[in-house]
């Protein structure tokens, strides 16, 4: 059974679901997609979805208890925009980290531009005794393009986390490129649905599992889907998870 520890399940926090139905569907077919612990991690990203480590507690405990009859494992986090000053925000306590076990913090980029000073912000908020996961480098145009502009952050140690839909192609052939591109340089630790809605972006694992079985192995799929996000909830060091690039084969 999978763990997804990235999505946008917790209703009308952010740009994922908005109501309890669609977030109740969402969950469902989670379920079928053989995903039994769920870790929500609504945006904080001040000036766009301002929430608070308190204020999405509030949502996520009755959210919880009303989801309790689904038999899946719940748990809270957040998705934390890079704004800058990553630890200082972290120690006054503006972030949510994946889980209560609170050691790994889940953070993304700016689309477009990679900002100034992340491999900085990284090492700083590590000094503070977090571990940074970057979320979906291969969606960034500048990452697909270039990986090297991720390499400080992956040889300093920092685990990446890829989206289901990417491996799987859905996103298109360039993006599904940059992630095996990424899978295969070893720098990828998990996957994760980052789901939003039961429409668009549903959560989806199957697919992207049997594509990376295939090209790497049911051990890499394992490692990425199973054993990884659950390391993250328990607090506990990732593994790695080698990607041999596929052979050629030449058919006479
Ligand atoms: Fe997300």
């Amino acid at each position: 059974m999978y763990t997804d520890v990235h999505c946008h399940l917790l209703p009308g926090v952010d740009d994922g679901v908005k109501t309890w139905e669609d977030s109740l569907a969402c969950l469902k077919m989670a379920r079928e997609e053989k995903v039994s612990s769920v870790l929500v991690t609504p945006h904080i990203w001040p000036g766009k979805y301002p929430n608070t480590p308190e204020g999405l507690l509030a949502v996520f405990e009755p959210w919880r208890d009303r989801a309790r009859d689904l038999g899946l494992d719940l748990h809270l986090g957040s998705e934390v925009y890079f704004l800058g000053h990553l630890a200082e925000h972290w120690a006054s306590g503006t972030y949510r980290a994946m889980g209560d076990a609170a050691r790994y913090l889940l953070v993304e980029l700016p689309l477009l531009v990679m900002p100034q000073g992340v491999a900085q912000g990284f090492y700083e908020l590590r000094l503070k005794g977090v571990e940074p996961v970057l979320a979906h480098p291969e969606r960034y145009p500048y990452v697909a393009k270039d990986p090297s502009r991720v390499e400080p952050l992956a040889s300093a140690g920092v685990a990446f986390q890829l989206t289901t839909h990417s491996v799987a192609g859905l996103f298109g052939g360039g993006i599904q490129k940059a992630a095996f591109d990424l899978m295969e340089r070893g720098w990828v630790h998990v996957l994760a649905s980052d789901s939003h809605s039961p429409v668009n972006r549903a959560p989806m694992f199957r697919q992207a599992v049997r594509v990376v079985a295939n090209r790497y192995g049911t051990e890499a799929a394992r490692r990425l889907c199973v054993d990884n996000p659950r390391r993250i909830l328990a607090g506990e060091p990732l593994l790695p998870v080698p990607c041999e690039r596929p052979q050629r084969r030449f058919w006479s």
